[in-house]
């Protein structure tokens, strides 16, 4: 028989509309979770229509810290407990640091920092009166990685690592298991759109992935289930790195080297 690994759990994922929340929610759903997409997006219900029954939309946005916490109290008075929350909308803002106005940087800060902490703490109360629950922070490549001209996006996806690390060691005796996701370059819109109108270039991007490819969204998908279920219970307070080894740091086409000398085996 097929173990589902979130059999009867109930899961909030912000962003869900789309892109790695969406690939998030998809893959709870198939492990027996009922799950609730928080989500601005306008095409969210649709979005949870196509995950089926066990899929809901709430539309909200998280720059508002009492819409937060008004859909925690809804939610947990809807489902009777809330189990799993996964943080992942985000914004990313390539403009270089100059050029940025203060409502960018408030707008950055309000989604990508400041959100994730008020949904712990919304999410979080109810976790704690119930005895636990798993939080998974979608973190950033970009924590360790400088993108030049993301300025706004770095800072805050380094204080999702610092969030992640203060709630791990704060909540862990509550039983509410805190980590992180850092991804590298998955395929997603986010990604697509600079490759599309040339902002990024993926042969440049690839040339220090040691994997040599991006990441796909059902890879950030089983790592998310992994830290939301039982399996994970001992990791507490870590940002895993998910980037095909992007942030080991290898040098601009420094493969090349290798890959000459180890063509010697082939002869
Ligand atoms: N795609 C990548 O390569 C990559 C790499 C590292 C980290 N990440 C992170 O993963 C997360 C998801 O990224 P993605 O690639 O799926 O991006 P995406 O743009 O496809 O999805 C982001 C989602 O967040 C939602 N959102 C944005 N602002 C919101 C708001 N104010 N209120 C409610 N919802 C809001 C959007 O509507 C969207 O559904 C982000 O936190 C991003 O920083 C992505």
């Amino acid at each position: 028989m097929n173990h589902q690994r979130l059999s009867g759990k109930v899961a909030v994922v912000t962003g869900g509309a789309r892109g790695i929340g969406y690939g998030i929610a998809q893959k709870y759903i198939s492990e027996g979770a009922r799950v609730v997409i928080a989500d601005i997006l306008e095409t969210g219900p649709e979005a949870a229509a196509a995950l089926g029954k066990n899929a809901a939309f709430y539309p909200i946005d998280l720059r508002s810290r009492a819409d937060i916490f008004t859909m925690a109290d809804t939610l947990a008075g809807e489902y009777g407990h809330l189990d799993i929350l996964v943080n992942c909308a985000g914004i990313a803002l390539p403009v270089p640091t100059f050029k940025l106005t203060e409502e960018q940087i408030e707008n950055v800060i309000a989604i990508n920092m400041k959100a994730p902490l008020y949904c712990c703490q919304a999410v979080g109360h109810y976790m704690r009166r119930q005895g636990g629950g798993s939080i998974v922070n979608i973190s950033s490549g970009n924590s360790r990685m400088i993108n030049v001209g993301r300025t706004p996006y770095g800072i805050t996806k380094g204080a999702v690592n610092l969030l992640t690390q203060q709630l791990g060691a704060e909540w862990a005796m509550y039983g509410i298991k805190v980590n992180a996701i850092a991804p590298g370059w998955i395929e997603t819109e986010m990604v697509k759109r600079p490759l599309r109108n040339g902002f990024l270039d993926a042969k440049k991007i690839l040339s220090v992935s040691p994997i040599g490819r991006f990441g796909r969204v059902e890879e950030i998908a089983s790592l998310a289930t992994f830290l939301a279920c039982d399996e994970s219970d001992y990791i507490v307070g870590q940002v895993i790195f998910a980037d095909g080894g992007w942030s080991l740091g290898i040098m601009p086409d420094g493969l090349d080297f290798v890959r000459e000398y180890d063509k010697e085996d082939d002869q």
